[in-house]
């Protein structure tokens, strides 16, 4: 009767916690289009953001041009100087694939209005510098030969279109002159409008389309937004969208009138729980994470992550049902860090033992334990050991359930048993390796030990 009572107990948390509950029919559909839609999205969990700009000359990060409170008149010796000479997708794309990523994100334009591709709608762009060399097609031709989806970031802010006003953190906010000149919004529109019908029409498939984004009344309609995803819809009917043409942090973004994007985006943060809509179904999310602190090529920032904690965070994010957009910033040879490139191989190194864990997997049937994290696939359940500790760690409940414990770093089987000393209570089931003397931590893994569990069906 206990036994029974748990179980039911257990069923409730889990089944009402993934139950669905729209207000109405149009939501619904909204919902599984969106759920649909970013499927395989969801399978891959780990994907690379790339920062690269003009602003790799300054070496500061993609803000240097607001942040300095620069005109465009003195920025344009960094574009001058942007010649990514030793620029190469395929050793970009060679990276994010063995570092495990499935999917990428460029920056076709960011807010400092240079764009990476040759668009016939400016001249403030790749192909004035380096005549022939389309960065964005490079990129995608690359990338997509590598087998990875292609994602592009697009910056609906502009602070170099001279109809683009000179609000929210444009680098002349504070310029009284510049705020009596006369600004054409629907001509700004127009082009962006424009750019990005270049970018879904001109290069293939394109998978993700990366918005950034919106602030004070600039959002939604502001942008046209509902007109804009028409048009990208209609070129590229498959493709997902981000959450940042909706301003209130995207929450809106399952609106039951039209959906202003697929998923939503937590910056540099790791939520505590799984995201939900305000009806309690859970939505797609991606956090997007920085390797130092910066997007953008930053010289001087050399606070860098661990590659465990990479893995920790990555983990931490797919046991929450969301993905990671790790990024990284090239400098303006157009390389990638060194740092970053030593941090991905490492990350490379544990997802090709333990990628089972990441792909396809998703929020557990047990909650978070003292030892790390849970993820889950079907009836494989994968317990993260993320945290020193002494002592096999004690999956209570699952003797009975579990067909097999296998270590998924070399798939042998794992110890386990059922009792210590002084404690021999039924529900026990400790999964133990044996500690190493000489290891600083004993674990057979120092970034992040995984166990395969194969429930019975
Ligand atoms: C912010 C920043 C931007 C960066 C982005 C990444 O919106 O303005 O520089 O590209 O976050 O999420």
């Amino acid at each position: 009767m206990k036994k029974y009572f748990l179980l039911c107990i257990t069923c409730f948390v889990i089944c009402s916690s993934n139950a669905q509950n729209f207000p109405n029919k149009t939501y619904q559909t909204n919902y599984e289009n969106i759920m649909e839609r970013t499927e395989w999205w969801q399978q891959a969990r780990f994907g690379m953001f790339i920062h690269f700009g003009a602003y790799a000359v300054p070496a500061s990060g993609e803000w240097y041009k607001s942040n300095k409170k620069m005109t465009t008149e003195e920025y344009q010796k960094y574009v001058d100087a942007f010649n990514p000479y030793l620029y190469d997708a395929k050793e970009w794309a060679k990276l994010a694939k063995e570092a495990g990523m499935k999917y990428a994100v460029l920056t076709a334009k960011h807010h400092d209005g240079y764009c990476l591709f040759d668009s016939k709608l400016t001249d403030y762009k790749i192909t004035t510098n380096m005549p022939g060399r389309d960065l964005v097609r490079e990129y995608v031709d690359a990338f997509r030969a590598e087998g990875l989806k292609v994602g592009l970031y697009y910056s609906v802010i502009d602070w170099h279109h001279e109809d683009y006003p000179n609000v929210g953190n444009h680098p002349q906010r504070e310029d009284e002159e510049y705020k009596k000149l006369k600004f054409d919004w629907d001509n700004y529109l127009k082009y962006m409008h424009g750019q990005i019908e270049e970018l879904v029409t001109n290069y293939g498939k394109i998978d993700i389309m990366w918005f950034d984004y919106s602030f004070g009344e600039y959002k939604g309609e502001k942008w046209k937004a509902r007109e804009l995803i028409e048009m990208v819809r209609k070129n590229q009917p498959d493709i997902i969208l981000n959450n940042r043409l909706a301003g209130d942090g995207g929450s809106s973004i399952f609106d039951a009138e039209y959906p202003l994007g697929d998923f939503n985006t937590p910056e540099q943060q790791l939520p505590e729980a799984p995201l939900k809509d305000e009806y309690g179904n859970l939505i797609p999310w991606e956090t997007c994470l920085t390797l130092n602190n910066s997007w953008g090529y930053n010289a001087n920032d050399n606070d860098w992550k661990s590659a465990e904690l990479v893995v920790h965070s990555l983990v931490n994010c797919v046991s929450k049902g969301g993905n990671l957009l790790l990024n990284v910033g090239p400098n303006a040879k157009g390389l990638i860090p060194e740092p970053s490139v030593k941090i991905l191989k490492e990350v490379g190194k544990w997802m090709c033992k333990n990628g089972e864990s990441i792909y396809d997997c998703g929020i557990a049937e047990l909650p978070k334990a003292d030892f790390g994290l849970y993820t889950q696939n079907d009836n494989m359940l994968y317990a993260h050991w993320m945290y020193p500790k002494v002592g096999g760690i004690n999956i209570k409940g699952y003797a009975e359930k579990t067909e097999q414990v296998i270590m998924l770093f070399d798939g042998s089987v794992a110890p386990t048993f059922t009792s210590w000393w002084g404690n021999s209570d039924k529900n026990n089931f400790f999964i133990n390796v044996k500690p190493c003397a000489q290891c600083a931590y004993p674990l057979p893994d120092e970034i992040n030990t995984v166990f395969r569990l194969k429930l019975k069906k």
